[in-house]
């Protein structure tokens, strides 16, 4: 039996992971009893009778695609059930889910480790964009050498940030080790999971606290569609639709999602 086809011990439902791929996140269409979420494109919703109890500000879904669409519902729930998350958020892009999480969870004077192989974007983000706009610095390390990153937490460290396996060099990272570093200061860990997508490697199982995706690579797989995802708690993901996807607008398209 391969490991997809293995009833997943983390599922609440027992399901195999291969059939949560298919499954998980899909909803019978009630309107025309389609066995498949059908594309919504609608960018707006039928509101409700009493509009004025509506946020415009908050993140539900059945109101307008920015503050959650139904396709990219249904990708939020099926990733964070194959991560093994409480939650999920889907952006236009990978580095719109990167974006979001540092925006989201970084102010002025904070700080930051950061792996010194990462995507090029998080490397141009950490050395010029964050420091130079908003006074966020950052300290870059070899993340397998753990005492490297334990030398480079400081009392303002909010936050450690690696790959699982670094692109474009494959350096593999010991995530449990820097999870409890990171914990240890008080700082969460984001990972970037790209390149080991579940059931290959999930990083909340290791103690990491989000786990960023480009969609865009293998878990779309068919080089036609761009996007990206952040799983992790429910507390945190409705920090970043809150704060990055419904006023900063990088929404996944309902065609993509
Ligand atoms: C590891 C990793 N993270 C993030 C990204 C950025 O993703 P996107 O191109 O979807 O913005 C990439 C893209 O190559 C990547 O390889």
């Amino acid at each position: 039996m391969t490991s997809a086809a293995r009833p997943d011990k983390h599922s609440p439902t027992g399901l195999a992971f291969a059939t949560q791929m298919v499954h998980a996140g899909n909803t019978i269409d009630s309107a025309t009893g389609a066995l498949r979420t059908p594309v919504v494109m609608a960018n707006s919703y039928a509101l409700p009778e009493d509009p004025s109890k509506v946020s415009w500000s908050g993140a539900l879904p059945g109101l307008y695609t920015r503050n959650t669409g139904t396709n990219q519902q249904g990708l939020e729930e099926k990733l964070a059930v194959l991560e093994h998350g409480e939650a999920a958020v889907a952006l236009a892009s990978g580095v719109a889910a990167l974006h979001a999480v540092y925006f989201t969870l970084l102010k002025t004077g904070d700080h930051v480790v950061v792996a010194n192989v990462t995507y090029e974007a998080v490397h141009r983000l950490f050395t010029e964009l964050l420091p130079e706009k908003y006074g966020i610095t950052a300290t870059f390390v070899d993340a397998s050498d753990l005492d490297a990153v334990r030398a480079a937490i400081r009392p303002e460290t909010r936050l450690v940030h690696i790959e699982t396996v670094a692109n474009p060099t494959t350096l593999v990272t010991d995530v449990a080790a820097i999870a409890a570093i990171a914990h240890a200061a008080g700082a969460l860990l984001s990972i970037d999971n790209t390149f080991t997508p579940p059931p290959l490697f999930r990083p909340l199982d290791h103690g990491a606290d989000l786990v960023v995706h480009s969609l865009t690579k293998y878990i779309n797989g068919h080089g036609d569609a761009m996007g990206g995802a952040v799983i992790g708690s429910e507390a945190l993901i409705r920090r970043l639709k809150l704060d990055a996807m419904v006023d900063v607008g990088g929404v996944i398209s309902p065609f993509n999602a």
